[in-house]
């Protein structure tokens, strides 16, 4: 599987950083939304990243030594310059300008036409989804293969009758994709076997901002491994803050001081958006019938007020 050119569709979180994904390892990205205005976010997001990196870059070596020196440690001139050399710049403006260079936006589905692969990264409903595939099927080349980064919906339903029914897989890659390395990589019914063995291995020839992509092989199932496990402690944190058990804050505190995790259930749910954990959470229950994936009405209490989290300005917190 050779990649040299890749579409995404959705412009948003999730899209737009996978668009900075592929682009950091060469490839050059279209990436369509629905409008120019949401186009334009995504790739403004693309470009802010960017930014930031090289800023960090920059100033890395310059802030080691003004740490150090905060200590009261008086470096030699040679430890000063083994510093700046061990820290120089990963990412200098010239290597960013090309990457936000690589990734073009578009509102038409035509460039889809010249795309090897693609990943689908738009709402995490079965129609929008399904509009989708219908689209990309009708432009993309024979060969190119179709990577859905839906969280819990089925990718046999979403890719059935379809020309490249063969070549549509799930994809799911972790929010944010340009430092979380995970993508979870499952076949439909009638994905081919090649399919599933290339795109992995495709997808180990990638990195991030900080490590190698690592792929893993599931099966077509709710919430694949992160997910299935996760949802239950966001549903269950909403339950016990609904209680009055302790304050959001200190849920979350727990968790990150009691339970090792880096971000707490709020947090987090914030980060990922509070619409598409609740798409999550309602189809995980649909498909499970478990009791332990039903949503808390407080999350949707919140979805129903248009606050998604921090994309939004509020979700569980407020942002500014
Ligand atoms: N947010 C997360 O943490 C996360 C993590 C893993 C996977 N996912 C999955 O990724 C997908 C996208 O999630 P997100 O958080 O980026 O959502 P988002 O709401 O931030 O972005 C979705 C984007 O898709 C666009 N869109 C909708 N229909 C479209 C269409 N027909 N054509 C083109 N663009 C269209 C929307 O305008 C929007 O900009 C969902 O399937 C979600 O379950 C999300």
């Amino acid at each position: 599987m050779h990649v040299k050119h890749a579409g995404v569709v959705g412009a948003g979180t999730m899209g737009a950083a996978i668009a900075e994904v592929l682009a950091l390892n060469g490839i050059e990205v279209v990436i369509k939304d629905l409008d120019a205005a949401q186009v334009e976010r995504g790739l403004a997001r693309v470009r802010q990243h960017v930014d930031d990196l090289v800023r960090f870059h920059a100033e890395r070596a310059e802030k080691e030594v003004a740490r150090i020196r905060e200590l009261g440690v008086e470096l030699t001139e040679s430890q000063t310059t083994t510093i700046q050399h061990r820290l120089a710049p990963k990412v200098s403006r010239a290597r960013g300008d090309e990457i936000v260079a690589r990734v073009r936006g578009t509102t038409t589905w035509e460039p889809f036409a010249g795309v090897d692969f693609v990943v689908e990264a738009a709402f995490e409903k079965t129609d929008i989804k399904r509009g989708v595939f219908e689209a990309l099927d009708a432009v993309l080349p024979e060969h190119a293969i179709l990577g859905s980064n839906t969280s819990s919906l089925s990718i046999t339903r979403l890719a059935k009758g379809l020309g490249h029914t063969p070549q549509i897989l799930v994809t799911h890659f972790f929010n944010p994709p340009v430092t979380l390395p995970l993508v979870e990589v499952a076949g439909g019914v009638d994905t081919r076997e090649d399919v599933i063995t290339d795109t992995i291995e495709f997808l180990q020839g990638l990195r991030n901002h900080r490590y190698p992509m690592v792929p893993i092989r599931v099966q077509e199932s709710p919430g694949f491994v992160v997910n299935r496990l996760l949802i239950p402690v966001m549903a269950e944190a909403c339950f016990a803050l609904q209680e009055g058990l302790a304050s959001a804050r200190d849920i979350d505190q727990a968790m990150k001081a009691g339970a090792g995790m880096p971000m707490g259930p709020f947090e987090l749910a914030d980060l990922v958006g509070l619409d598409v954990t609740l798409d999550v959470m309602d189809t995980l229950y649909r498909e499970f019938e478990d009791p332990k994936y039903r949503a808390p009405p407080m999350l949707r209490r919140l979805v129903d007020a248009g606050h998604f989290g921090r994309k939004t300005g509020r979700g569980f917190y407020e942002y500014t």
